[in-house]
């Protein structure tokens, strides 16, 4: 998979080397590719945002450096793509461009398992200030596929957060990626419950113990009591999940709640 992300901040993103994701950039598994938009303004003081056209609070940001940028990931992305073959299925060459924006659709578990078994280029433009001349995400639909994409029903000072949340959550889901790949299975938001609680030694911590059955060594009334966890913690957390939860997702012996 590749990253690129545009950003005034690319320090901001330099975390996204550490852990897990920097084994996977070593590896090669992934690429991230950090970019400083204001590289692409040519003023003497690299002026990358202006005023609004029609008044209001706050900057947008300009078209003309954000126009550069993207130019300079297309032009790098074609000369990297590999040769199509006569045969080769008809499909969309054009990379994803994730615009991050409070006004976009909900990211979700789903989405990020989509990019991650779709995708193999993400271009990312986080923006700053009151957002990008709309100009540019204009133009960028004739050479990527653009999609606005929010992290939350809540604002962030820009979208720089929202690109890290978006890359830790779809790498993470690319086969080598995972320290412990079977702990996908049964983590929150992949079965459609949330997960259930974990313990670890010693198995009494200022005077509370650990749950009897998860020391008995019965596998099946271990499995038992982490799907009832599972089902009582979504009911009272995430009633929303409990409403959606496929009719034949439940199985005979959970708890009649
Ligand atoms: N930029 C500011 N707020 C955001 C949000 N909730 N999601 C994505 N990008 C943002």
């Amino acid at each position: 998979m590749r990253y690129d992300v545009v950003t005034i901040f690319p320090e901001y993103l330099e975390p996204l080397r550490l852990s897990l994701l920097g084994k996977a950039q070593e590896s090669g598994l992934v690429q991230l590719n950090l970019h400083n938009l204001r590289d692409f303004a040519f003023d003497r003081h690299k002026t990358v945002d202006d005023t609004p056209y029609g008044g209001g609070a706050g900057m947008v940001m300009k078209a003309e450096p954000w126009g550069l940028a993207l130019d300079s990931i297309l032009n790098s992305a074609l000369s990297n793509q590999p040769a199509v073959t006569a045969d080769a299925e008809p499909h969309d060459a054009r990379p994803l461009l994730i615009v991050p924006s409070p006004a976009g659709k909900v990211f979700n578990q789903a989405k990020a398992y989509e990019l991650a078994e779709q995708e193999h280029h993400i271009v990312f433009a986080p923006a700053r200030y009151e957002g990008i001349d709309e100009r540019v995400l204009n133009w960028a639909e004739d050479h990527f596929r653009v999609m606005p994409v929010s992290l939350g029903d809540y604002v962030l000072y820009g979208g720089e957060v929202a690109v890290m949340a978006m890359i830790e959550a779809v790498t993470r889901l690319i086969p080598g990626a995972m320290g412990n790949p079977e702990s996908l299975d049964e983590e929150s938001h992949t079965g459609g419950l949330l997960e259930y609680p974990v313990y670890t030694k010693p198995s009494v911590w200022r005077e509370r113990e650990v749950p009897a059955v998860l020391l008995s060594g019965n596998h099946a009334a271990i499995a038992r009591w982490r799907r009832d966890q599972q089902i009582e913690r979504t009911f009272a957390r995430r009633f929303d999940m409990i409403e959606t939860y496929p009719e034949d997702g439940w199985d005979k012996k959970d708890r009649k709640l």
